[in-house]
């Protein structure tokens, strides 16, 4: 009678599991073979004695896996119908299996997240991270638990709340468009700027002497009120190196036309169509942008509108080299013609001094800065930001970091809550408006913060050939590049 019982709760519990396969337990039935493993569940539970492995009263821990679910062995199984292992009557209570009970239907495991309940199997997103719900190693209770990827995210919920109620000097910030993203895909979609190599790096730059009291605070946004343009976004494609490029040679025509030309040239095309030794959208090198800027030159935005920042891939190239040079080109965006191109002169490099870049910025307009992004920086809300190194306990992939490209565009002092003064830059992002503050960001200046005053790069304008001149400074500047270049050549890697 007893073991009658058991091969029946077996092949009860087969047939929904084994579909056709379930012939094959009519058949070991008819044979009579025992099978005893599959339709022990209770007699399996750690215990020696049934009294450990049947439990008196009510037990939500008294359980044993089936498949994806649990079943119960203890008493209070009996009350709720279904979710007793199909052994429970014979060993726990030396009984014939009930006849309502002849289709155990075993609860399923669940999982709980913020109060509520998700069953086996879901899958939760965390962050940029996944959770899967499993039943718990020892299979022993109907509750579940989260089995998570561990990828570091650019947004870490507990840094922020360290920057915001710590003295860091500034204030993070949640930001919806970067929610999700991996630390690697932030270095990836979000920067792109290759670091200069040892043949830029080792250029040689201009070397000036600022002898003049510089102002503690300089925008060039208030010196060239209309002139510098706004910030811009790149969305998930790592063409900052298009971005700062585009961006000074911008600010700097129209400040060096004197508002005669207000256009905002064309990151696309630079992206797009300099793609030689350069990666689109996985990085580029600013000499080589220079060089396509003064070899070539672009076409403005208008014309040549930026649309990779969706489509995270660089695109075809949409202006024919031969055009740009015969100055007859069918605007990608609107078809129509234009004879505008906006090219170079060759960039040159100041020197990693604070006050030179200072003194550049005051005479010509924004510069072109690479610093390198520590794992906090995308973070940053308002402030002066430095690194805290919040990470610094995390295995290496928390740290990762990489190269990008900004404008400065002037500097000032902030006060520390002691009262100390805080020296800044003053930086335009491309991360679009909603970033920072309003785009910008303030970084500590004289200390050569993330390397920030490693490399930075100025420029002149030209249109169609024409060189756009400022004053007698500056011609005189120019010839003084041409002169040392002639004798060192010393811009050769970058020109
Ligand atoms: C449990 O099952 C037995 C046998 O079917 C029955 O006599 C008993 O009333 C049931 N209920 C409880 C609460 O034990
Ligand atoms: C951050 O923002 C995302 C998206 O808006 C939101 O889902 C998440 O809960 C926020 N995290 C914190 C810690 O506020």
């Amino acid at each position: 009678m007893a073991r009658g019982g058991r091969m029946a709760s077996l092949l009860q519990f087969c047939l929904p599991h084994f579909g056709v396969k379930s012939i094959w337990a009519l058949l070991f039935l008819t044979l009579s073979i025992p099978l005893l493993v599959e339709s022990r569940h209770c007699s399996r539970r750690p215990g020696q004695k049934y009294w450990d492995q049947c439990c008196e009263g009510r037990d939500d821990e008294c359980t044993y896996p089936i498949a994806d679910t649990v079943c119960y062995c203890d008493a209070f199984c009996n009350r709720t119908i279904h979710d007793c292992c199909p052994d429970f009557w014979e060993y726990c209570r030396g009984e014939t299996r009930p006849p309502e009970y002849t289709t155990p239907r075993p609860i399923q495991v669940i999982c709980q997240d913020n109060g509520d309940y998700y069953k086996y199997g879901t899958v939760l997103k965390r962050n940029c991270n996944t959770c899967t719900c499993v039943s718990d190693p020892m299979g022993s209770s109907k509750y579940g638990s989260w089995s998570c990827t561990n990828f570091a995210c650019v947004l870490r919920p507990e840094h922020i709340n360290t920057v915001n109620t710590q003295n860091y000097g500034w204030q993070s910030s949640n930001y919806t468009f970067l929610w999700g993203l991996k630390l690697k895909d932030g270095k990836k979609y979000r920067l792109g700027t290759m670091e200069p190599g040892p043949s830029v790096a080792r250029m040689t730059s201009l070397r000036v002497h600022v002898n003049e009291i510089l102002p503690d605070f300089f925008d060039a946004r208030s010196r060239w009120p209309g002139m510098i343009h706004p910030v811009q976004d790149q969305g998930n494609c790592g063409a900052s190196w298009a971005f700062s490029t585009t961006g000074v040679a911008s600010d700097r025509l129209t400040i060096h036309s004197h508002g005669g030309i207000n256009d905002m040239l064309s990151p696309q095309q630079l992206l797009s169509c300099n793609s030689k030794n350069q990666f689109g959208c996985e990085g580029g090198h600013l000499d080589r942008a220079w060089w396509y800027m003064r070899k070539t030159g672009v076409v403005e935005e208008n014309c040549y509108p930026y649309s990779s920042g969706q489509s995270k891939i660089k695109g075809n190239c949409m202006v024919r080299r031969s055009a740009m040079h015969t100055r007859n080109i069918r605007c990608p965006g609107n078809g129509r013609m234009t004879k505008s191109v906006y090219a170079s002169t060759p960039p040159y490099r100041i020197a990693p001094s604070e006050r030179e870049i200072m003194k550049e910025i005051l005479d010509n307009g924004p510069v072109q800065a690479t610093f390198e992004v520590k794992e906090d920086f995308y973070m940053y809300k308002d402030g002066v930001y430095r690194y805290t190194n919040l990470a610094r306990n995390d295995p290496p992939e928390f740290r990762d970091t990489g190269y990008h490209s900004v404008k400065i565009i002037g500097w000032g002092l902030d006060l520390s809550k002691a009262g100390e003064p805080v020296k800044y830059w003053l930086c335009a992002n491309s991360w679009g408006p909603e970033w920072g503050d309003d785009g910008y960001f303030k970084i500590l200046r004289g200390t050569n913060e993330c390397k920030i005053e490693s490399f930075v790069v100025g420029v002149w304008g030209k249109v169609n050939g024409k060189q756009v001149l400022k004053n007698r400074r500056t011609k005189r500047r120019l010839r003084h590049l041409r002169h040392i270049r002639k004798r060192y050549r010393l811009l050769r890697h970058l020109i």
